[in-house]
């Protein structure tokens, strides 16, 4: 392996392979291009020919053609290897052992889930029950029926594993695909079922729902759990069905449900899609921005979608991406609902959406009573703190909001520009906590570029490891011109970032362990937990 990445390297000039995605101009040693992933007015994408590598300012990404195929494409390494070795006229050994035998237990997986997908299919059409429910209740066609695949988990027995059995599946094949309960039987009973696609249409999971919303015993919606093929913090449910559209039409509608996404559907709007819950992660985020930089956002105006908001704001403009929301339900609780009452209403819906930063700023208008000292100041943090997630580079957008603000507050532009805000400080939240440990914050790879090329005296700082090219084309790029005294002060002040965002990723990680301790109802763990964490908070 490791052999025919360097030949394929050797073959292959990094400024081709990248230059088929990019248009690379000619800087001195270097080639610049625009940023794929940024919205950057002036060139801030490098490539080192003497190097191999490349590094994007803006998003602060980097690596070899390796890493780069696998960003754009949005593969994995084995893809981004065999496309390579292709284009290089390398021959790979198709797998290794290993590898293989992970293949062939992953397509029995996807084997598995298809058939119960047809089962289940077969199952809806000879219950008259649940039939009324998918097109009466539920109001589904017949179109949207087949395209989502609605299907319906029977009652009694262990219909699937008996069906999965003859069909010759060990129930070690079932249970990896997720469909079994812990006692071995089924998982999804009494349910109508809807799979869970990958983009490329296959199935990788179900999640389906009770059929009687009296029923208050069992949990209305359940889903598979995290298997080999299906990544909750991953999927996009509807993407494969979507996918098409949102490219042609250039926007991508993130609504809260399932169900609003296959109404959306049926009502002509087929750029709708739906993360699992409200979580939006920056993998999700990832693979819209690669189809569009159009996002918008029908999350419902209560605290969670505010906070579901918030959280997509600040990762946003990290991918270019252009955030608004969709929030004129008519009174409805939901798109789907919406959509029952009128699908033309959800299809002007989403074309009357606003900025998501101009509608969080109302939002916080309406939560806090600027009448009193409390309100005042907490508006005034909120606003801000929102106001310091836009672009720096894009000051006409930043001055329309400061001023907006510093209207409302009723005080002049400059002591609204002069108030100082601390980054973070929320109060312990039992929502999901997204982990982003996909992206390294610039502050730790400039830091780690100081290090390495300069005599710059860090103190006990440790620094992260990255690769050593990356780290002086960083250098160079950035810090070239420094004098030492320049390169002490940048150093100084990255530092003070970089603790305080390594104290923020470690409460993270604490609060997450806590919900999930909270929701097993450890109390041992808690109490423990929460010590280390009070801990943290006192280092601050
Ligand atoms: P909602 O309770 O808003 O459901 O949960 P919904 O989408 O409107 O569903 P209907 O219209 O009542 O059928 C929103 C999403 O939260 C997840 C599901 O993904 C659901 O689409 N959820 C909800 C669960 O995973 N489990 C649950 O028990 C409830
Ligand atoms: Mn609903």
């Amino acid at each position: 392996m490791e052999d025919a990445k360097e030949e394929i390297r050797a073959r292959l000039a990094v400024e081709d392979v990248i230059g088929q995605y990019i248009e690379l101009k000619r800087a001195g040693r270097n080639f610049k291009g625009h940023s794929p992933w940024g919205t950057d007015k002036t060139p801030s994408f490098m490539v080192s020919p003497e190097k191999g590598i490349w590094h994007d300012f803006s998003s602060n990404k980097g690596g070899d053609i390796f890493t780069f195929v696998m960003e754009m494409e949005g593969c994995t390494f084995r893809e981004a290897l065999e496309k390579l070795a292709q284009q290089a006229g390398v021959e790979l050994r198709r797998y290794s052992g290993d590898d293989k035998k992970q293949a062939e237990h992953k397509a029995r997986l996807y084997e598995a889930l298809e058939l119960a997908t047809k089962y289940f299919q077969y199952c809806l059409t000879k219950n008259k029950g649940v039939m009324q429910y998918v097109f009466y209740k539920r109001n589904m066609n017949k179109k949207t029926v087949e395209n989502f695949r609605i299907g319906y988990a029977p009652q009694s027995g262990n219909a699937l594993v008996n069906f999965l059995t003859k069909r010759g599946f060990t129930k070690k094949e079932m249970e990896d695909a997720g469909l079994l309960n812990r006692f071995g039987g089924d998982l999804f009973k009494g349910r109508m079922t809807i799979p869970l696609m990958d983009v490329g249409g296959r199935v990788i999971g179900f999640t389906a729902r009770i059929l009687n919303d009296k029923d208050k015993n069992s949990p209305k919606y359940l889903n598979t759990p995290e298997t080999l093929l299906y990544n909750k913090g991953r999927h996009i449910f509807g993407l494969s069905q979507a996918k098409d559209t949102i490219r042609r039409s250039e926007f991508v509608v993130v609504v809260e449900g399932n169900m609003d996404v296959i109404s959306s559907h049926q009502a002509g709007v087929c750029q709708a899609v739906a993360t699992a819950g409200t979580a939006m992660t920056e993998m999700h985020l990832k693979s819209f921005s690669r189809m569009t930089n159009d996002i918008r956002l029908a999350y419902d105006g209560d605290e969670a979608g505010i906070r579901a908001a918030e959280r997509a704001i600040s990762m946003a403009s990290k991918f270019g991406i252009y955030l608004s929301v969709i929030d004129d339900y008519h009174g409805c609780k939901d798109a789907d609902e919406l959509i029952q009452k009128d699908p033309k209403l959800w299809q002007d819906a989403v074309n009357s959406y606003r900025p998501a930063l101009e509608w969080l700023l109302e939002k916080y208008e309406t939560k806090y009573d600027l009448k009193t000292e409390k309100g005042f100041q907490e508006y005034a943090t909120e606003a801000k703190r929102l106001i310091e997630q836009i672009d720096p580079a894009d000051t006409v957008l930043r001055e329309k909001y400061e001023r907006q603000v510093a209207a409302r507050l009723g005080i002049s532009l400059d002591a609204f520009r002069a108030k100082k805000v601390a980054k973070e400080e929320k109060k312990l939240k039992k929502t999901n906590v997204v982990k982003s440990t996909t992206v390294v914050s610039r502050a730790e790879k400039n830091l780690a570029a100081i290090a390495q090329c300069s005599k710059v005296d860090l103190g006990n700082f440790e620094v992260m490891k990255f690769n050593k090219d990356e780290l002086s084309l960083i250098f160079e790029e950035q810090y070239g011109k420094f004098s030492i005294l320049d390169l002490q002060k940048e150093a100084n002040s990255l530092i003070a970032k970089a603790s305080e965002e390594r104290l923020a990723t470690e409460r993270k990680e604490l609060e997450e362990q806590i919900r999930v301790a909270e929701e097993k109802g450890d109390e041992a763990q808690i109490e423990e937990l929460m010590k280390k964490l009070s801990e943290l908070l006192r280092k601050k």
